[in-house]
């Protein structure tokens, strides 16, 4: 049994402690949050033994071995580190740093203290994208060649994406998805041109194209306006695309195959979210541990740190097109 540890009491710390609870391996055994009455009220509302607003005593509580890292952006890097000098492995939620260097200093200090560190991008878990990953590496598209994907709606943005000092970024925060799945079929790109708005210091809307010696990446993010939440891999014998929210995707078409399949009737693959969708990537990290791992194979330590000096790429890139 692994007992872990949340760090933060905000929504998304809400849906993944739900699905943590309900894995037969894992326990949830203390929680850490800025006050003591909210960390009170989280441990109450999940039945968590230990609460507490100091994080030294969540670092130090002996029954903890891995914590689960759900604070804004700014904030991930120092507490993994700190985590990890303490002991424990760490799962850390998107983005897991606010710049490669960062992101590299919490890979490198787990790899040497023997400590298992993940970016939580529980995307590659889903079980839509573990069935249609595997068919697209046994050749169902043949060689993938490019891949469309945006993720932008208007809705007001929440405090922390919106605000600088918390590393409040869209690209970081919705833009991270798509750039993701860039990187699982064509890798760290050989250039890119990317151009976007920034709103008082925070870059709110952003695309980019992402070039490869075999293709290319078209992909955008916004949170000032609708951009179609949908992504598309296409390779040499056709293509697929993930219905909204691509991201959290539960229902892909496949035009590949035969002419009937390409022009009239896709192959339609369907997997059905299960509660808030985070069980397969926790269940997955729970093994990885319990069987000695330091990193999983599918959002390894290269790929996170490829996937991070992307964004700072874009964002980069978007900065100086920003006239
Ligand atoms: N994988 C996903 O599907 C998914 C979805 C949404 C978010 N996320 C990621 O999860 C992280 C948290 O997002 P959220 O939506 O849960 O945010 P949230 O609801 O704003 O909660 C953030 C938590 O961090 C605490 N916090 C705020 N400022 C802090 C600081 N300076 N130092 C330490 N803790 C601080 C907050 O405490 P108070 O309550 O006291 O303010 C709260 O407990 C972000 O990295 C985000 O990108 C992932």
């Amino acid at each position: 049994m692994l007992t872990w540890g949340i760090i933060g009491t905000g929504d998304i710390s809400e849906k993944v402690v739900a699905d943590l609870t309900a894995l037969p391996d894992a326990t949830v055994g203390a929680v850490w949050g800025r006050s003591t009455d909210r960390a009170n009220h989280f441990a109450r509302g999940h039945g968590i033994p230990f609460a507490t607003a100091a994080l030294d005593q969540l670092l130090a509580h002996a029954d903890v071995d891995v914590v689960y890292i759900a604070t804004p952006a700014h904030t991930h890097a120092d507490i993994a580190v700190g985590a990890i000098r303490a002991g424990k492995h760490v799962l850390i939620e998107k983005p897991i740093a606010t710049s490669a260097v960062d992101a590299e200093r919490v890979y490198t200090e787990a790899a040497t203290a023997g400590r298992f560190a993940m970016e939580a991008m529980w995307m590659r878990f889903n079980p839509l994208y573990v069935e249609m990953i595997d068919r697209i590496c046994d050749g169902l598209l043949g060689s993938v060649h490019s891949v469309r994907g945006s993720f932008g709606t208007p809705f007001q943005a929440r405090g922390r994406v919106l605000t600088p000092a918390q590393g409040g970024s869209i690209l970081r925060d919705r833009g991270i998805y798509p750039v993701t799945l860039a990187h699982w079929f064509l890798g760290e790109p050989t250039a890119l041109a990317a151009s976007g708005v920034f709103e008082d210091g925070i870059d709110v809307d952003g695309h980019a194209t992402l070039e490869y010696e075999t293709g290319f990446a078209q992909l955008a993010w916004s949170g000032i306006r609708f951009l179609d939440l949908t992504a598309t891999i296409t390779g040499e014998r056709g293509w697929l695309t993930i219905d909204p929210m691509f991201w959290a995707g539960s229902r892909a078409r496949v035009h590949a195959g035969s002419v009937e399949r390409i022009f009239g009737a896709p192959e339609v693959v369907e997997h059905p979210r299960q509660a808030n969708g985070y069980g397969p990537m926790l269940a997955a990290v729970t093994d990885a541990i319990g069987r000695g791992g330091l990193e999983h194979p599918w959002h390894s330590h290269a790929n996170s740190l490829a996937i991070t000096r992307t964004l700072d790429a874009v964002l980069a890139g978007m900065a100086a097109s920003d006239v």
